[in-house]
């Protein structure tokens, strides 16, 4: 059954566990995340980018969710747009059944100029009037995904941020924090302590001066009533790399975020935890291994099945390791 953002954060905050947010592009990611959703009693987060609703459609989206509820409609569902980048993705998506949709106002934000603050603070209060009108959530953001490591953000389209960046610029401010949450009511906050996008976020196993968990705490302290939501949160598993290159990938060596880490912040407010890369690799190394292993298929379902089944087993090993498992 579909539920908001901020009734599944509430839950998961009262008993203290946090939700794998997987992104979703296609039905075979679907139903892999709902086959594994009911097989451990998990609620789900599911999340759409605007890649996503121009790949698939929205009206083909829309529906495909739909599908989702009525298979496993004991299932608590939240279906949330993923890096809203203005008013109309948020409005558009809820016209589409979304029951949750973040505005990313951090998108623009070069640095943490004061002009830029005002724009996130002013386009996510916004965003969250209109939503509440209608009862969705939203979820904002405050700070620059991006390597700490490198010595300087990278926009999270890819693009370097002009001149050196400090750690503290890219970092989420503590006191900013609680100064956006209280002026924008957003019902979770996304936050920056040194994850990026993609596959490539760490050159080596990450310690604490390039995973800052320490931001995430002190934000939890000052802001203990605040759903917190870390974005860059697949911990790109060595066996997954191994397998992707073991049959023709090249995937250089990397490391994500260690699941470790990730149940540290569940301890200290994390409740959403965003997840993409993992399940993408976790299905293109199959296609890779598949390919490479019967050289004469050539129907499609002999790819997707056992793709979809290693996405399922990395999903459901998620809503065991954050505790989500047992919260349906
Ligand atoms: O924000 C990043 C997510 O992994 C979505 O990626 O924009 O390629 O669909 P995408
Ligand atoms: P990953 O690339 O680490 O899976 O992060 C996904 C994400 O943050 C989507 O918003
Ligand atoms: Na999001
Ligand atoms: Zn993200």
């Amino acid at each position: 059954a579909r539920i908001t953002l901020r009734q599944l954060l509430d839950h998961a905050a009262e008993h203290g566990y946090g939700v794998p947010a997987f992104n979703i592009n296609n039905m075979e990611q679907g139903l892999a995340i709902m086959e594994a959703a009911a097989a451990v009693d998990a609620p789900v987060i599911l999340q759409a980018s605007r890649g996503a609703r121009s790949y698939a459609n929205d009206i083909m989206l829309a529906n495909m969710i739909d599908a989702l509820d009525q298979m496993y409609p004991h299932i608590p569902l939240c279906m949330h747009q993923d890096h809203g980048n203005e008013e109309a993705t948020c409005a558009t998506a809820i016209k589409y059944g979304f029951t949750s949709v973040m505005m990313d106002g951090s998108l623009k934000a070069d640095a943490k100029s004061a002009a830029d603050y005002e724009y996130n603070v002013d386009i996510t209060r916004r965003v969250v009037d209109m939503a509440h009108w209608v009862g969705a959530s939203v979820e904002g953001e405050l700070g620059v995904l991006g390597s700490l490591e490198h010595g300087g953000g990278e926009q999270e389209d890819g693009h370097g941020i002009e001149g050196p960046v400090s750690h503290d610029q890219l970092l989420t401010d503590p006191d900013q924090a609680v100064d956006f949450v209280r002026a924008t009511k957003v019902d979770a906050l996304a936050i920056a302590m040194g994850t990026s996008h993609g596959a490539y976020k760490f050159s080596r196993k990450p310690d604490g001066d390039i995973l800052a968990m320490k931001v995430v705490e002190e934000i939890h302290r000052r802001l203990p009533n605040t759903h917190l939501v870390m974005h860059g949160s697949s911990s790109v598993p060595q066996h997954l790399q191994d397998e992707f290159n073991k049959f023709g990938g090249e995937m250089p060596q990397t490391w994500g975020v260690p699941v470790e880490e990730i149940v540290r912040g569940i301890k200290h407010g994390v409740r959403k935890v965003n997840i993409d890369t993992d399940c993408r690799l976790a299905m293109t190394a199959v296609f890779r291994k598949v390919a490479a292993s019967n050289k004469s298929e050539f129907d499609p379902r002999k790819f997707l099945k056992p793709a979809m089944d290693a996405m399922r087993d990395l999903c459901r090993e998620r809503f065991e390791q954050f505790g989500t498992a047992g919260n349906a």
